[in-house]
């Protein structure tokens, strides 16, 4: 099966608009004159409109970090759907920062992976274990939890839109990032399958799903000459714009 690779940068609470155009007038070129990979830039909600503008035409995506799954209503400091949509073509759902700081689980995860898919709007799911769960030999339990309950209900026509992205929490900004064997086995025997459970085989098959942890221009390339890592998603290094231009040049088949 051959999938499209997509890297994403994920640059969470970092640069503020005047910062982020900066950042993208450095990564533009470089990233446009990468071919074959799917590239996508998550700034914060500030630098949505911002991003959208300035990377209109280029082939490169904007993506939110988190929404709201309500349409409207009394949620103070929430966007909706159709807010991220306005400016973006992806949004990161159930990254492991939300889910340890600010209460998301399984079903909110589930049910704006729900939302993004009727808005039309690409969702990079986050999965993945922490040190301990890693360290206790659970990290299939988790990951096959993470799937079964936050992608409970899907159809499974949608189901080759959705992006997975698999991030050992340990491997999150620590600079010691899982081996690119254990990544890739990850995928293979505990991701793949639990898809392959829900959507069916061929559904399965399409899903991207993306290594993230600590990924540098170092990395990438052994990561993405593995069989079922489909792309990365990054943190640190998709503030450096030669890293994240590496990163994505890894990419290319
Ligand atoms: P990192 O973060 O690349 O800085 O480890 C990855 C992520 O949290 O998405």
């Amino acid at each position: 099966m051959n999938r499209t690779l997509v890297v994403a940068g994920n640059w969470k609470m970092n640069k503020t608009a005047a910062e982020a155009r900066e950042l993208v007038d450095a990564m533009s070129a470089g990233l446009r004159s990468v071919e074959n990979v799917e590239r996508v830039l998550c700034p914060p909600y500030t630098s949505l409109p911002l991003l959208a503008e300035m990377l209109t035409g280029t082939g490169i995506g904007v993506g939110a970090q988190d929404m709201h799954w309500e349409e409207k209503g009394a949620f103070t400091g929430e966007l909706s759907p159709s807010m991220v949509r306005e400016f973006c073509e992806y949004v990161i759902i159930g990254h492991s920062e939300r889910r340890a700081y600010f209460g998301e689980t399984d079903e909110t995860v589930n049910k704006k992976l729900r939302a993004a898919l009727n808005n039309d709007i690409i969702p990079i799911v986050c999965v993945g274990e922490t040190l301990d769960e890693y360290e206790s030999g659970r990290t299939e339990e988790v990951v096959r939890r993470q799937i079964a309950s936050g992608f409970a209900d899907i159809d499974s026509a949608n189901a080759s839109r959705i992006i997975v992205a698999y991030e050992p929490v340990w491997a999150i900004g620590t600079g010691k990032a899982s081996s690119a064997e254990n990544a890739n086995n990850v995928h293979k025997q505990f991701i793949r399958p639990a898809l392959t459970e829900l959507f069916g085989e061929e559904n399965a098959q399409a899903i991207r799903i993306q290594y993230g942890g600590s990924v540098t221009a170092a990395n990438a390339s052994e990561f993405f000459s593995q069989s079922d890592i489909d792309g990365a998603l990054v943190g640190g290094a998709s503030l450096k714009p030669d890293e994240f231009i590496a990163i994505a040049k890894a990419a290319q088949p």
